[in-house]
């Protein structure tokens, strides 16, 4: 197929229903379920998931059993497994627990931040800097992605200006000196454009550009411009793209969010212009009708209500 577009040759795909998507769970789901669909995920080729969050159980109580799911997984060594963390004492109980890849998220918008983790930008970027005092004393290499939290759209203050995030990143960059990070701009409430995921990634790339650091773009669905949105990511530098199947999700602290982009519609896009995920789209789905068919989630997905014999 001739295209005039010229797509990369692969993205890196995480998988996060496991945590942005069981958190927007309110009812407590059974660790078993939540281990079964992972496990479902990771047969349909997926490489890459954020499996949960070392949050306070107060302020996440779906989060609980964080350690348990880890634990299950301990044996696949192939799998690249993250988990989020929001302060100094999350990372110790992740790393303790052997995850070998953090999530640091800091919202770019102070009211948004507040809400989420109840501090400030410099209080959380506080708490970054000791997480990554205790990453540079670590004798296995651990990586970092700080995801920036509200960098198009806060539910409170609204537009989010390029350099606003700018102001943010410069400041987690200084922190993190010698670490190698990958940075996911992150569209929480689901309200950026294209047009706007483009611009931020054009200007932020021509500040911070370095052969340190890579890009992800987190986007969620709820204006219905989430697959637009992550392939204008990776034309404008983006090599890893967030996803939940079934488009599980809603940001307990993002009001009137609905999920992230659905993997499977994603995946699907992707395919289009030939670029490998490693994913096989009949077992995503597979994997998306289990985690749809938990208790009390909220689902969209174009592609589950597609006819199977259409999808290949
Ligand atoms: N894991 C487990 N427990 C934690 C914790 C962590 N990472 N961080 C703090 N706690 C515990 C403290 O030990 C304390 O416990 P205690 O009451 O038994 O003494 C309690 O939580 C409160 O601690 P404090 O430091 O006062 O935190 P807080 O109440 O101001 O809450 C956060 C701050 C960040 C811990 C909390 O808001 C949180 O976990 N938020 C996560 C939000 C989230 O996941 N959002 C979605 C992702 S974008
Ligand atoms: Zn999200």
């Amino acid at each position: 197929m001739n295209t005039i577009l010229h797509p990369p040759t692969a993205v890196d795909l995480v998988e996060v229903a496991p945590r942005d998507g069981f958190q927007s769970i309110h009812e407590l789901l059974p660790t078993a379920d939540k281990i079964r669909c992972i496990q479902a995920l990771i047969d349909a080729g997926i490489t890459r998931i954020e499996i949960g969050s070392f949050v306070s159980p107060k302020a996440i109580p779906q989060m609980a059993d964080i350690g348990d799911i880890v634990a299950a997984f301990q044996e696949h060594t192939g799998m690249r497994f993250s988990a989020l963390v929001p302060n100094l004492k999350g990372a110790d109980r992740a790393l303790a627990k052997g995850i070998k890849e953090l999530v640091f998220v800091v919202s770019v918008s102070e009211s948004h931040n507040q809400s989420n983790v109840r501090q400030s930008v410099d209080s959380s970027l506080e708490g970054l800097k000791a997480i990554a005092e205790r990453l540079r004393r670590e004798k296995e290499s651990v990586g970092l992605r700080l995801d920036l939290a509200t960098c198009f759209d806060c539910p409170y203050e609204g537009e989010i200006q390029w350099q606003q995030v700018d102001a943010v990143l410069g400041k987690a960059r200084d922190i993190c000196q010698g670490i190698e990070l990958e940075v996911g701009l992150c569209d929480t409430t689901g309200r950026a454009t294209p047009y706007q995921v483009a611009n931020h990634f054009t200007r932020l790339r021509e500040r911070h550009d370095s052969a340190a650091l890579k890009w992800a773009f987190h986007g969620h669905d709820t204006f219905g411009m989430g697959v637009a949105n992550a392939l204008f990511a990776i034309q404008h530098g983006a090599t890893t793209l967030d996803a939940s199947a079934a488009g599980l999700g809603g940001c307990p602290f993002a009001p009137g969010a609905t999920g992230n982009t659905a993997t499977e519609d994603l995946i699907y896009a992707l395919q289009g212009g030939h670029i490998d995920t490693g994913v096989n789209l009949p077992r995503l789905l597979v994997a998306a009708d289990a985690i749809a068919a938990l208790p009390g989630g909220q689902t969209a997905s174009h592609l589950r209500n597609v006819p199977r014999e259409r999808v290949s």
